[in-house]
């Protein structure tokens, strides 16, 4: 379906986030102007365990949101009843962080008289890029890489998605965070990975690049982890020093190199003309620097959003939200957490209870 920017430059919608490690809260106007986006993210309260715990994510988020809505809704100079909707991430996610934001959500639309609409986590991730591409319009290719999901996937339309490729094992994500834990860089992995490859030689060691039998666009990272797990082990029984910038830097190739190559094989099999990029793994500098050089090489357009629209944030989901809502798409008080939603799936989020 086309929708009209121009005439919805006025729509205001509160959009929320809470499925994983951070409580995050956004005003976006018009779909992709962002009035405000506050994030509060729960990485000291993890970083002792060394990834995040279900429980403690919880109730960090229990305690959080009703200030970070509120500063929210203050920084972008609006009240709740100024919203014409409040987009809520329903899944997928650690189900009792996602029920947080889910109830809280609901409270406030029954209470405020503004219809709640339930947002897809990695949908939101995809639409993080018509924030800084304001001239983005589907269709376009999209790699969706966070610390879930690994996922590649056509955006067709407006909320319409054809998922063409998956990770058979570990999302991206997991494989930085995993990795970094094995090399003592500790959590959050990515970024720290991220930081240490720069110091390091990418060359330096020889770590496989799985491909998938069944579906050649398909990643699997599991046997990746494993070869870096056995290199470590093999240095230390023959007495060897472990060089972690050579381990980041070639390990952090290794996963570059599947995502970019997967992606522009399928990107150039379908005559894909715009290429985009989402999700935390999304920020990896490394990463976005091999795909604007492949993609200029085949004369692809590349978006992707800036690293604080990666990762986890209200915005995308204010964004991906207010497409639904011009879709006509309206949650009801039954709408619950699915933690394991399907990218196009909008299970559970179609009004039954109302408001
Ligand atoms: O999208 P996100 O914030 O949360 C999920 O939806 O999972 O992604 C978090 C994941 C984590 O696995 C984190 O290690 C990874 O994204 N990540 C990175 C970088 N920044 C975050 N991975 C590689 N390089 C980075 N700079
Ligand atoms: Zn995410």
């Amino acid at each position: 379906m086309n929708i009209n920017l121009s005439e919805n430059k006025d729509l205001l919608v509160l959009g929320i986030e809470s499925s994983c490690d951070e409580t995050a809260a956004s005003v976006i106007k018009g779909c992709r102007e962002v009035l405000s986006n506050v994030i509060y993210s729960q990485i000291d309260l993890h970083t002792v365990y060394g990834g995040v715990v279900p429980e403690i994510a919880s109730r960090g988020h229990i305690e959080k949101i009703g200030t970070v809505v509120k500063q929210a809704l203050s920084e972008a100079g609006k009240s709740l009843e100024d919203m014409d909707a409040i987009a809520v991430t329903y899944g997928p996610g650690l189900v009792g962080a996602l029920l947080v934001g889910v109830a809280y959500a609901k409270a406030l639309g029954w209470a405020a008289g503004v219809p709640v609409v339930g947002v897809n986590h990695i949908e939101g991730h995809i639409c993080a890029n018509f924030i800084d591409n304001p001239l983005l319009e589907p269709p376009f290719m999209c790699l969706v890489a966070s610390g879930g999901h690994s996922h590649l996937v056509n955006v067709t339309g407006y909320g319409e998605y054809e998922i063409i490729a998956r990770t058979r094992d570990d999302a991206a994500g997991e494989a930085f965070d995993k990795v970094a834990r094995a090399i003592g860089l500790g959590y959050p992995g990515g970024p720290k990975i991220d930081r240490e490859a720069l110091k390091g030689d990418p060359d330096s060691i020889e770590f496989p690049r799985a491909k998938v039998r069944e579906n050649e666009y398909d990643f699997s990272f599991s046997g990746l982890k494993s070869a870096v797990l056995n290199y470590l082990n093999s240095c230390k029984m023959k007495g060897e020093e472990i060089n972690t910038a050579n381990v980041a830097a070639s390990f952090q190739k290794a996963v570059v190199d599947t995502l970019v190559g997967h992606s522009m094989q399928a990107a150039t099999d379908r005559g894909v003309t715009k290429f985009a990029i989402a999700g935390g793994v999304a920020s990896n500098s490394s990463l976005r620097k091999a795909f604007e050089e492949e993609c200029s090489k085949r004369g692809i357009e590349f978006m992707r959003p800036r690293p604080v629209y990666c990762t986890d944030n209200g915005a995308m989901i204010g964004v991906a939200g207010s497409y639904e809502y011009l879709l006509g798409y309206r949650s009801g008080l039954d709408l619950n957490a699915v933690p394991n939603l399907s990218i196009g799936d909008r299970k559970g989020a179609i009004k039954n209870v109302s408001l």
